[in-house]
């Protein structure tokens, strides 16, 4: 069934509780809905958006496009892959944490690093998303979706997907075009925990043989103690990507900042902390107007008291220009600005 609305207002739907209004807003919820929506967003060739739980995302107050808002909810096994993986296929609107605890409930390892990411299945391929060492790709098969250009349901292998670092291709190429439907997800039975990352080996060395639940639970409590809950403040988790820069930039910056943390890439590139730098520079728990910089990580900006999504945009280029003053790096925003 296709639902449309006319003026609908997004502020319950994005984590930022930015306020903002969309000037068509569709809701629906089945396969034959995909066919259909292609008129409503031909007319006029207006922008149109993908929205799933809008935690990535920055409106301004008036987005003179459509929001298409999908219903598509299902978890399946597929297919048995060996005698210890299965493939389960999800649609794209499932809570992605939900869908981390059903894995662990039915017998799967892995996904447990991923827990407490808020968003949809659905939207965990486009940015690859990824915390404690892992990465969303290790475990997505293939992805599917409805391409709006082509009008056929397409499929796309693991490689096509063109994972890289909070990037696939249906941030670059597909953007705007494809519509994910659902996610295929190789998972395993068996495996080793995936415990490397700092504070999580640390508190998971407390546990006597600790299991996938375990580990689970234990990222569940390191995110709690750090990331504010966009339930009780409103924010949009990392709002900058880490950056990615030249060995030999780094290591210009490592004679004046020995204690900067650096992240291996490959033989030329290292990655390094957003959140340090910002901190660095001053940033932590300071606000402009209503948004903020939260006290506990300075990668998330906070809306504080009904900061529109301008005076957010504000902030966050204070905080570019003060990065690249300082250290010579251009931060580049996470989030996607509507
Ligand atoms: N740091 C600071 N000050 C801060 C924040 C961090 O000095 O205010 C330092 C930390 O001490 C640490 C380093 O920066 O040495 C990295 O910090 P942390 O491990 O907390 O992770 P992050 O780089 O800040 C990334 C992801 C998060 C993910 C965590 C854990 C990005 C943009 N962010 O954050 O993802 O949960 O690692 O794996 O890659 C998200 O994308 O929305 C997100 C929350």
């Amino acid at each position: 069934m296709i639902e449309i609305f006319q003026n609908e207002p997004l502020n319950q739907r994005n984590s930022m509780k930015v306020e903002a209004i969309a000037k068509v807003f569709i809701r629906f919820d089945a396969e034959e809905d995909y066919r259909q929506l292609i008129n409503h967003l031909n007319e006029k060739s207006k922008p149109w958006i993908l929205l799933g739980g809008g935690n990535n995302i920055l409106f301004k107050p008036f987005f003179d496009g459509v929001v298409l808002y999908p219903r598509l909810f299902g978890i399946h096994r597929k297919e048995v892959i060996s005698g210890t993986e299965d493939l389960i296929e999800v649609a794209a609107s499932e809570d992605w944490d939900q869908f981390v605890a059903w894995s662990l409930e039915n017998g799967y390892m892995g996904l447990e690093n991923l827990s407490l990411i808020p968003g949809t299945v659905g939207a965990a391929p486009v940015q690859n998303i990824g915390a404690y060492g892992a990465e969303v790709e290790q475990f997505i098969e293939w992805v599917e979706g409805w391409n709006f250009e082509t009008e056929q349901m397409q499929h796309f292998s693991r490689s096509e997907c063109e994972f890289a670092y909070r990037d696939s291709i249906f941030k670059k190429k597909l953007k705007n075009s494809l519509l994910i439907t659902k996610v295929g997800f190789r998972l395993s039975r068996r495996g080793e925990l995936n415990a490397n990352y700092g504070d999580v080996k640390a508190r998971l060395s407390a546990i006597e043989s600790p299991g996938a639940a375990d580990l689970r639970q234990v990222i569940i409590d390191i995110r709690q103690s750090k990331l504010p809950d966009p339930a009780l403040i409103p924010n949009a988790g990392s709002f900058f990507k880490n950056p990615v820069i030249p060995m030999e930039a780094m290591e210009a910056l490592r004679k004046i900042y020995p204690e900067m943390p650096v992240y291996p890439v490959d033989s030329e590139r290292c990655k390094l902390a957003a959140g340090w730098l910002i901190e660095k520079a001053g940033w932590k728990g300071r606000s402009l107007g209503k948004a903020a910089v939260h006290h506990q990580q300075a990668l998330v900006i906070i809306n504080q008291n009904g900061a529109s999504g301008e005076e957010i945009l504000e902030l966050a280029a204070a905080i570019q220009a003060d990065i690249l003053q300082i250290f010579g790096i251009r931060l580049e925003m996470e989030v996607n600005i509507v």
